[in-house]
C-alpha cells in the first residue's frame, strides 16, 4: 500500500508526519473521507467544497489548488489499485514548536492521503442485517459543522456502542433531541412516509451523503421534513437509518434495546440505499 504525504508518494507502513505536526499535538486539523466505487470518486466536488469550508473557518491554508489535490487522490486510489473503498484525506495546520498560538505565516499545511479497499459487499451485507444503535449525550463543542479532526467524544461514543453490543452512537443534546451518529446522520421514517433528519444549521456536520440523498429521495417521490426527533419517536418510528460516506444509507434496526417497527430493515432505507449508487452513477 502507499500513502501521499507532504509531496511524496510513500510505502504506507513508512508514511510517517513529524511529531511536532499540529494534527498530533493539537487535533489542529480537518479531514474528509471520500468513497470510491469502480474505482471512481463519489461526490468528490461536494467533498472538496467542504473541505475548502473547513479549512476557512479555521483558518488553515489549502494545501494546494483542488485540481492537484484530485489528481493526488486518484493517484493514491490507483497505486493502491482500490476498486471499492475509499479515500482519508487530512490536512492539518502543520510542523512548528509546540504553541497554541498559530504558527508563523508561511509554515505550509500538511497534507496525508491514503486511500484503503472496503469492497461494497461488507456494507451491503450490514445494510441486509441492519444495526443497532445506542443514544449518548451529545458532549462535543459547538463547532461540529467544520470537520475537524478534534474526534475524542465521536471516539468515545463509538466505542461505547461496540461495548454495549451495537454499531453506531447517536447523539442526544440537552434537549433531548437526537443530533447526529459518532461518524453518521440520523434518519427516521414516519408513518405515512416522510423522511425527517435534523437540520444542517445546527449541531451536525452537514453530511455529502445526506445532501445528496435528499436529491435522491425527491427524486423518488418521497417528501423530507427537516427537523429535530428524539429517541422515543426514533423507537417508535416506521424506520430508522444513517448515512455516511462509508455507510452510505444504513438501515438501524435497534435503538437503545429497544427493536424499530418488527426489527427487520426498513423498505424505504433499503430501496434508497440501492438508488444512491444508481443515482450517483
Ligand atoms: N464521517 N456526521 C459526522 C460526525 C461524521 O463524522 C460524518 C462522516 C457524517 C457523514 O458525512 P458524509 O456523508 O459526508 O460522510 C456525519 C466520516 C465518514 C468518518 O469520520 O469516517
Amino acid at each position: 500500500r502507499f500513502a501521499y504525504v507532504n509531496g511524496l508518494y510513500l510505502r504506507h507502513a513508512e508514511a510517517v508526519v513529524h511529531v511536532e505536526d499540529r494534527g498530533y499535538q493539537f487535533a489542529d486539523g480537518v479531514y474528509e473521507v471520500c468513497e470510491i466505487r469502480n474505482g471512481r470518486l463519489i461526490d468528490e466536488a461536494l467533498h472538496m467544497a467542504r473541505l475548502e469550508r473547513s479549512l476557512r473557518e479555521l483558518r488553515i491554508t489549502m494545501p494546494m489548488s483542488l485540481p492537484a489535490l484530485g489528481v493526488v487522490m486518484r493517484e493514491v486510489v490507483r497505486r493502491n489499485r482500490v476498486r471499492e473503498g475509499l479515500v482519508y484525506l487530512q490536512v492539518t495546520r502543520g510542523v512548528a514548536p509546540r504553541n497554541h498560538l498559530f504558527p508563523a505565516e508561511g509554515t505550509p499545511p500538511s497534507i496525508v492521503v491514503t486511500a484503503k479497499s472496503a469492497p461494497s459487499r461488507a456494507g451491503d451485507s450490514k445494510a441486509e442485517k441492519g444495526v443497532s444503535v445506542i443514544s449518548v449525550p451529545d458532549n462535543r463543542w459547538e463547532r461540529v459543522d467544520i470537520k475537524t479532526v478534534s474526534l475524542l467524544p465521536n471516539v468515545l461514543a463509538k466505542q461505547a456502542a461496540k461495548e454495549a453490543g451495537a454499531y453506531e452512537a447517536w447523539f442526544v443534546d440537552a434537549d433531548g433531541m437526537v443530533t447526529e451518529g459518532s461518524s453518521t446522520n440520523a434518519w427516521i421514517v414516519t408513518a405515512d412516509g416522510k423522511l425527517v433528519t435534523r437540520p444542517a444549521e445546527s449541531g451536525i456536520l452537514r453530511g455529502i451523503t445526506r445532501t445528496v440523498l435528499f436529491e435522491v429521495a425527491k427524486a423518488a417521490g418521497y417528501r423530507i421534513e427537516e427537523r429535530p426527533f428524539s429517541i422515543a419517536e426514533a423507537q417508535a418510528a416506521r424506520e430508522a437509518f444513517f448515512t455516511a460516506a462509508t455507510a452510505v444509507v444504513m438501515p438501524v434496526v435497534e435503538l437503545d434495546g429497544k427493536p424499530i417497527a418488527n426489527g427487520a430493515p426498513g423498505t424505504i432505507a433499503t430501496e434508497l440505499r440501492r438508488r444512491f449508487h444508481e443515482f450517483a452513477a
